[in-house]
């Protein structure tokens, strides 16, 4: 029962305490509690081994994915899983913390470390859940209910978390409970107005403004914003979800300087678990009049995730952006994001070469934008074939789309491939795959028809459907040459 374990960590224990370790097994007799999960759940085990052949032969493309570290997967599956530690370090609601304390606390020094910033200007919490949660608690934090918040509307490339909601709907949550009004990029460049955030700011007059994207392939000008929010007196909060990795590395400009507030989520760019961060400034800061004020937003921050919000913090998770950060930290890492951007220039490059058009006319980061209306295809039709052919990707609206429903672009990102080790050669491949697939796409499209449901049938039909075939295994095996982080088979 034990002999993966024996075999693998058996040098750790000394031979004392493996003796004890033993003598435990034999008196085990649940066999629940100690079976693997392939021998006592093969059914699940299957669908796992699945995913992760799918993974491994596919190419991945979604901008927000990644592939983790072993060190992140041995946290996350720890004994840390097992604990409860409501609170925060040294001021829990539950005994026998000792050990996630350390851990919380080594979490938060290096969180700090990674983006050299200060203990005395700043404060962390890494228990938010994931960035959803992260992102609801900093306006639980600062903003009144119904107070004003803005960010980049869904469409032009924010996220739900900004305010999303349509004329329909109230979608997203921090629209429910907070008014939010949107800023939007500029239909003809693609590039966010930022005069007009300007004006509609001082007409809405927010508490807190947004800065984040996750469909965005431009720096963002942090500084225009920090002048914006100290024009109308509001908190600047940046969300580096999509880009803390890059951040972290020093190859994109940081937030820190003119924010706030920073929140991100830890398994995009910065490869860690999934999981959520909220750096928040501490000291003083100025007003328009140039009073200096002390900031107040540590224990609001800190109560707003528990607990307003949350309960007991994932621990093993906790443990996992540990060590994320510290990789981080790394020349080699510093390496790996450089590359990812070199990646995702190469692929816009690529493409554009080949007649597509990239909204903005390139891209600075880990992703890039297509927008395929010239290219004659929609971006569902263009996901769903790049699927069927194994390549991972999302369709996305581009600036000026009519329907949110119908988008017309597709969101590449490289942070994923470049784990796997491909670089600017590689992706001059990809791009040729994608190139053929969208080019097939478009030949079963002429004969489906507009409507996404008879392309999808028509993709499985005949002729089309062996050419499919043919490009998938092409892919493929192309793509399973690349080595994966990770457990051999799941
Ligand atoms: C900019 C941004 N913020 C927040 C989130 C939310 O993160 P999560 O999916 O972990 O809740 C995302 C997710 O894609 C994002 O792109």
């Amino acid at each position: 029962m034990f002999s993966r374990f024996s075999a693998t960590c058996k040098h750790l224990l000394t031979e004392g305490s493996q003796k004890v370790l033993f003598r435990q097994v034999d008196r085990m007799s649940s066999k629940i509690l100690h079976q693997t999960v392939w021998d006592s759940d093969p059914e699940l085990f299957e669908i796992i081994k699945a995913e992760k052949q799918r993974q491994l032969k596919g190419l991945e493309l979604i901008a927000s994915e990644n592939f983790t570290s072993m060190a992140v997967l041995n946290c996350l599956s720890s004994c840390l899983t097992n604990k409860y530690a409501e609170g925060l370090p040294g001021a829990r609601y539950y005994g026998g913390t000792q050990f996630v304390d350390q851990i919380e606390l080594l979490c938060q020094k290096r969180a700090l470390e990674a983006y050299k910033i200060s203990a005395d200007e700043w404060g962390v919490n890494v228990q938010p859940y994931s960035g959803s949660p992260a992102n609801f608690a900093v306006y639980t934090a600062i903003v009144e209910p119904h107070g004003r918040i803005m960010g980049l509307d869904l469409p032009d490339g924010g996220h739900l978390t900004h305010g999303f909601f349509t004329p329909a709907k109230k979608i997203s949550a921090t629209s429910i409970f907070f008014e939010s009004m949107p800023y939007k990029v500029n239909q003809e460049t693609g590039l966010i107005d930022y005069e007009a955030l300007l004006k509609t700011a001082r007409l809405f007059k927010p508490k807190i403004i947004i800065a984040g994207v996750s469909c965005y392939s431009r720096a963002l000008d942090y500084k225009k914003f920090r002048e914006i929010c100290d024009d109308v007196g509001a908190y600047l909060m940046a969300d580096m979800a999509h880009i803390s990795g890059l951040v972290a590395a020093g190859v994109t400009s940081s937030p820190f300087e003119y924010s706030d507030i920073v929140t991100t989520t830890t398994h995009k760019s910065l490869r860690g678990p999934r999981a959520g961060v909220i750096f928040f400034r501490k000291g003083f800061r100025t007003n328009a009049k140039g009073d200096k004020i002390p900031y107040d937003l540590e224990s609001k921050i800190n109560q707003a995730v528990f607990p307003c919000l949350q309960g007991g913090p994932h621990e093993n998770a906790i443990a996992a952006i540990a060590t994320t950060f510290k990789q981080a930290s790394t020349p080699e890492f510093k390496e790996y994001a450089q590359q990812i951007i070199n990646n995702a220039k190469q692929l816009s490059e690529s493409l554009q070469s080949k007649g597509y058009k990239v909204v903005t006319g390139g891209t600075e980061v880990h992703m890039l934008l297509l927008d395929l209306r010239p290219s004659g295809i929609s971006g569902a039709k263009a996901e769903y074939i790049l699927e069927e052919v194994s390549i991972a990707c999302n369709k996305n609206t581009v600036p000026g789309d009519k329907s949110a429903l119908n988008p017309s672009g597709i969101r590449l990102g490289t942070p994923a491939l470049t784990t796997r080790g491909l670089k600017e050669s590689d992706m001059q491949q990809v791009a040729a795959f994608i190139d053929q697939a969208i080019k097939l796409g478009k030949e079963i499209g002429k004969e489906s028809g507009p409507k996404l449901v008879d392309f999808k049938k028509s993709v499985h039909c005949g002729e089309w459907n062996s050419k499919v075939e043919c490009l998938r295994n092409e892919i493929e095996a192309f793509s399973e040459k690349f080595p994966m982080p990770g457990y051999d088979c799941y």
